[in-house]
């Protein structure tokens, strides 16, 4: 088999020699020149059919969208942009695609449009550099932890915990649904769910990952996390990806530390590996961002604030020192945050935003939040009211990372959970790690569709994603 992806073939520039390509019509001029794609590359592989070549019949059969299989020779091409073109030897229509139905023109769509068709948006350019970049992170992902000999662990979607005793969960039942067994009083009797327990899909494989991290002593899960949140938000979604490195001996800062150099490693990775497709996505946002009044546009520009961005340190700042720097903003005096601002508050997203957008314009580590609004797991402070928890905001996002050094004492732990009426009696397993050889241990969470929208430059968390789960879309 000759076939040669068109990627390949326009990096190499050799020519004379014969290939066979394969991909799909992006478009067909003066029965001459078809724009041929593979998804290798945003960049369509030009094939010259001859005069005569081929018959009507056939001519009329190369549409937008139809896939061919061409056989030809690699030659010079005259085109601009392009070196390689190729002069078609034999051309095979392998799948015929119906110009009028076809709901992919060769033009510019909307994103809401091609939302719509989540299962046509790969073949559009936008959405090929996309996941192009979203594959390079997730691959620069495994590298690092590799590199560092973490173990990858596979964490259970079906459980019968909820990690971040947050509530939010999706039930999993096995239970009929015409005529599920019933409680006295008539209401459905859940608890017998999961054969006889009750289970739902995880929100986070932290806990899994702490058990494993007190042994293998650092490890990270890279999997889908599911959230029932009714959030109809651009950064939120039911069903997202999440990484979490959990690591034993590890204090805050060295969770910090490791968390900053992860994030730079993996943006440099794809600015190193994708290039081109940034570039293009770079240039598709400065267009996006020509509609909007100028105080509405980014300062830089998508591949100038990636650089910015490994090649700066993180501000790291205390919960506390937050919540000064929103209380002495002009924003503040002049009433432009629409929540309260006072110790205490859960930051709002519009609050986030102005510490990294406005007030430091770069990535900001808060730490040391008030216990009240973390999860229980997170390390108590000495001061009775904070605990150990660091969050990363990014410009343009907010939140990409949440994480914490763990209560890795078994009475604080247990005294903790019981005020935050968690189950402690089910936990046993979970505390069982702090009864056999407790070590200091900390560990994050970073929200992988909110790093892809950090580094493509996308404005929609349903962009980044091939198929959305949020509450307006599950169908397919
Ligand atoms: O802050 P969260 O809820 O933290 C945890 O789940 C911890 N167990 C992580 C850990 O310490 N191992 O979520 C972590 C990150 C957030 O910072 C955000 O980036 C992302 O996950 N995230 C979401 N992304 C998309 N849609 C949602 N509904 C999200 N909820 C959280
Ligand atoms: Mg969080």
């Amino acid at each position: 088999n000759k076939r040669v992806k068109v990627k390949d073939l326009l990096a190499s520039e050799a020519t004379g020699q014969e290939v066979i390509v394969m991909g799909w019509v992006r478009t067909f001029r003066n029965n001459q020149f078809i724009a041929l794609n593979d998804g290798s590359t945003n960049n369509n592989l030009q094939i010259v059919v001859e005069l005569g070549m081929l018959d009507e019949n056939t001519l009329k059969r190369i549409t937008t969208g139809a896939s061919l299989k061409v056989t030809g020779e690699a030659v010079p091409s005259l085109g601009k942009g392009q070196k390689v073109e190729i002069k078609a030897k034999s051309l095979e229509i392998l799948g015929d695609s119906d110009a009028e139905k076809y709901p992919l023109q060769p033009k510019k769509h909307s994103l809401e449009f091609l939302r719509e068709i989540a299962h046509l948006r790969f073949r559009t350019n936008t959405f090929g550099a996309v996941f192009r970049v979203r594959h390079a992170l997730a691959f620069a992902i495994h590298k690092f932890y590799n590199e560092k000999g973490f173990v990858y662990m596979h964490t259970p979607i079906v459980t019968a915990s909820d990690a971040e005793g947050a509530g939010e969960m999706f039930r999993v039942t096995t239970l009929p649904f015409d005529n599920p067994p019933r409680n006295e009083d008539g209401s459905i009797n859940f608890k017998e769910d999961f054969f006889g327990r009750s289970t739902n899909l995880t929100v986070s494989g932290q806990l899994e990952g702490e058990l494993a991290a007190m042994a293998f002593s650092e490890v990270y899960t890279f999997g889908p996390t599911f959230r029932a949140e009714n959030s109809n938000t651009a950064r939120h979604l039911a069903e997202f990806w999440m990484i979490e490195p959990e690591m034993a001996f590890y204090d805050l800062e060295d969770n910090m530390n490791l968390a900053e150099e992860f994030i730079k490693y993996i943006i440099r990775y794809a600015m190193e590996h994708n290039r081109e497709d940034l570039e293009f996505l770079a240039q598709r946002l400065a267009e996006e961002e020509k509609q909007l009044p100028q105080d509405k546009r980014s300062e830089m520009g998508l591949i100038e604030k990636l650089e910015f961005v490994i090649n700066n340190n993180f501000e790291r700042i205390t919960y506390t020192e937050a919540i000064d720097i929103l209380l002495n903003s002009p924003a503040y005096k002049k009433k432009k945050f629409q929540y309260e601002v006072k110790w205490g508050i859960d930051m709002q997203s519009e609050h986030e935003r102005y510490l990294v957008e406005k007030h430091f314009k770069k990535p900001v580590i808060v730490t040391g939040y008030p216990k009240e609004i973390k999860a229980f797991y997170m390390r108590q402070n000495d001061d009775g009211k904070t605990v150990a928890a660091m969050d990363i905001l990014a410009p343009g996002i907010g939140e990409i990372v949440g994480g914490s050094q763990r209560e890795e004492r078994l009475e604080k732990l247990t005294e903790r959970m019981k005020e935050m009426h968690i189950p402690v009696e089910e936990m046993w397993w979970y505390l069982d790690t702090r009864r056999f050889g407790s070590v200091p241990h900390a560990g994050f969470g970073l929200g992988f569709e909110r790093m892809v929208l950090f580094v493509t430059g996308m404005t929609n968390i349903r962009d980044v994603i091939a198929f959305p789960r949020t509450p307006k879309n599950a169908e397919f």
